[in-house]
């Protein structure tokens, strides 16, 4: 059975909602997890395609849809500080028509006006917002979700390229700078060769390591990786003056690190210059940069284009085309990964790209070597797409010996590990193993999972201690983990007493992991660690979440950051009877499959009450009002109807579900209200 059916002729509804599924997801890998899975440009595809859906289905209008925010890279570690400006994101351009066409967008938005812009390097790192009262430091705020930020002050305190005090100058008593937080390439280098010393699992570019510096939790850590700032955008009630580039001057002199690459020109000409020179410049500057931003420079014209819901529209960036190799495919090869699906490989001959030598590139899926019509001995293109895997882009057909070329490449039938069948589902272009509870590399890297750090945090075993422990048949599943002893691991490739009772000791602690994070460790596809987070907030027990697998779906798609497709993997998952098989072998270990919930009184103040509840709150979390609501005997609805008795409303609730309660004149209760409705009545 399929992890998840489609229909054959999918609706543009369907296809919004897989969509926002998707990039919430690539949203999650990127901004959270520092491990982006696609390219910069496959995602700004993905999510034009879903604006453009969007745009012709108003009534599936989602605030939490991932049109309507910039990526979070919220963690919960960090206090929240909402933005006193939104932090909007750039509209991305590829080529010389498309800044053509911004420019020409600028001139009739200023009706023939003279104007100039400021052309700036693009910075690849993270974006900060540092807040001055009365020249110091007092905030340093990542992006966030652009509306609300993790507040980093400690550590940004440690960059010293950040003044925590400004020079004497004529600095307004408050304002607010926005810059990049870079890793120079030095420092990443430095660092991931430690790691690798280490054994540790290397930064895939500046950006991410960066990005996981910055939400270290340790500011000694910080201090140690040697970050850089440089800052591009000033914000304020008073402003020193109306250019851009001129205040940008006047803060380098205040103290800040501005780039000293800024340009400001007159003519479109004079800006494809400046892409031109920087496109080849840039390899010998010592941080990343992935493109050029061009800003309108006076802040009056900025002020007269003003911006859409996401980005300004006096500014753009041009994002540099990735670097480019020419050499030999020699050979395909498949890799099964975790989920079963299968990434063929190029095995070419070695070549140098941006500083590194690559000699194995992906292919990506059937679809593409069709479409690129490769033969072995084919010379072929190899890009690496924002410096994560390289990729094959093309191949130069005119070196191809057309009498005698090499062989077609056909894309596997059978998994080359398991040797089962493999099926490919429809509207996807992957193809998986199907023999998802016995093909090795599937139960390794299910394993791996299941000990990992964000899961049951068995820190005493590594993958190559789980990938030689199923070799050799002490395990064959998660739940074999449990039934290991000290005598089964001694001796076994020089493993001594002590480390084999730690590996024991860790195993047996990993029992107190909560509910959520064993729900997490399970593996079920889509199920990351915060949509775990909110699945276990909502059902509580193991026990609810299978009954509203079994009885009542809507439940699962009531839940917080579940969608359809998240929905259908955890069905799938609950179906299939070898999972069901595990599971219960797990509870009989002793694994956590409850929440321990802060007890809420159980009584009936909301009984007969339908609520729904919108927007982001303090107290408590969405998933935790809805049990609360339930605990009470109310009913929580996800719709506006003329049956819903009251709206509880957070920050930020959604503009359509606003009128609508306005039209039908149903009460809006805010979270305070609320909390003081049942305190009353439960005393
Ligand atoms: S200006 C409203 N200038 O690129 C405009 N951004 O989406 C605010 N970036 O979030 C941004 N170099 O993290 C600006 N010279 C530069 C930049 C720059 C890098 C980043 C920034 C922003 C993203 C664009």
């Amino acid at each position: 059975m399929p992890y998840y059916t489609h229909n054959s002729a999918m609706t543009q509804e369907q296809q919004i909602l897989e969509l926002r599924d998707e990039l919430h997801l690539h949203n999650y890998n990127y901004y959270i997890k520092n491990q982006p899975t696609i390219s910069d440009r496959e995602f700004d595809e993905k999510m034009a395609l879903l604006m453009e859906l969007e745009k012709q289905h108003p009534e599936m209008f989602d605030p939490n849809s991932p049109t309507q925010r910039v990526g979070s890279d919220l963690s919960n570690d960090f206090n929240q500080v909402k933005h006193r400006y939104p932090m909007l994101s750039l509209a991305n351009t590829y080529n010389r028509e498309e800044v053509q066409a911004f420019y020409d967008r600028v001139k009739s938005g200023l009706g023939n006006e003279d104007f100039k812009i400021c052309c700036e390097l693009k910075y690849d790192g993270l974006s900060i917002s540092l807040i001055y009262h009365n020249g110091k430091l007092a905030r340093a705020i990542t992006r966030g979700d652009g509306i609300v930020g993790d507040d980093v002050t400690a550590n940004v305190k440690t960059i010293r390229t950040i003044p925590l005090i400004l020079n004497k100058g004529d600095y307004p008593e408050d304002f607010e700078i926005r810059g990049e937080i870079l890793m120079p390439w030095q420092s990443f280098d430095n660092l991931n060769k430690q790691r690798q010393e280490k054994g540790e699992p290397l930064f895939a570019n500046p950006r991410n390591a960066a990005g996981g510096t910055l939400k270290s939790k340790k500011p000694a850590v910080v201090a140690e990786r040697k970050l850089d700032a440089c800052l591009y955008y000033l914000l304020g009630d008073t402003l020193p003056g109306d250019s851009h580039y001129e205040n940008l001057q006047t803060v380098a002199k205040w103290g800040f690190k501005v780039s000293d690459a800024m340009k400001r020109v007159s003519t479109l000409d004079e800006v494809m210059a400046y892409i031109d020179y920087w496109d080849k410049a840039r390899a010998s500057l010592p941080v990343a940069t992935d493109g050029i931003v061009l800003k309108v420079d006076s802040i009056r014209q900025q002020q007269i284009l003003g911006h859409t819901a996401k980005n300004p529209r006096w500014a753009i960036a041009y994002k540099f085309q990735a670097e480019r190799a020419l050499t030999r495919l020699n050979s395909v090869s498949y890799q099964v990964g975790r989920t079963g699906a299968i990434t063929p490989v190029a095995n070419m001959e070695p070549v140098l790209l941006s500083g590194t030598i690559v000699k194995r590139a992906s292919l990506h899926n059937e679809d593409i070597i069709r479409s690129l019509d490769l033969h072995i001995g084919d010379m072929v293109y190899v890009e690496k797409a924002g410096e994560i895997i390289p990729q094959v882009v093309g191949v130069d057909y005119s070196q191809r010996d057309e009498r005698h070329p090499g062989q077609k490449v056909e894309f596997i039938k059978t998994c080359p590990q398991c040797g089962s069948p493999l099926i490919r589902y429809e509207n996807e272009a992957a193809h998986y193993c199907t023999n998802d509870s016995l093909c090795p590399p599937q139960i390794k890297g299910k394993i791996e999972h299941f000990i990992s750090r964000d899961a049951m945090n068995i820190d005493s075993l590594g993958p190559e201690t789980v990938a030689e422990y199923f070799d050799r048949g002490l395990i064959k599943d998660v739940a074999d983990l449990y039934l290991l002893k000290t005598t089964d691991l001694i001796g076994e490739n020089g493993t001594k007493l002590k480390s084999a009772q730690k590996i024991i000791n860790a195993i047996e602690k990993s029992k107190q992991q909560p509910f959520d994070r064993t729900l997490y460790a399970l593996g079920i596809r889509f199920v990351g660690k915060v949509t775990a987070k909110n699945i276990a907030h909502r059902f509580l027990t193991l026990d609810n979440l299978i009954n509203a697998v079994n009885n009542n779906q809507q439940q699962l798609l009531d839940t917080e950051g579940v969608g359809a497709v998240i929905a259908s993997s955890i069905i799938h998952y609950f179906n299939e009877p070898k999972n069901i098989e595990i599971i219960n072998r797990l509870c009989q270990y002793g694994l956590n499959f409850k929440t321990e919930q802060q007890t809420t009184p159980q009584n009936d103040t909301l009984k007969n009450q339908n609520i729904v509840i919108s927007g982001t709150f303090t107290h408590h979390s969405r998933e935790e009002y809805k049990n609360i609501i339930e605990a009470h005997g109310g009913k929580n609805s996800s719709s506006i109807s003329a049956k819903t008795s009251f709206i509880l409303a957070g920050d930020n609730m959604g503009p359509s579900k606003l009128e609508k309660a306005q039209k039908l004149s149903i009460k809006i209760i805010n979270e305070e209200e609320f909390l003081d409705l049942i305190k009353t009545t439960n005393n």
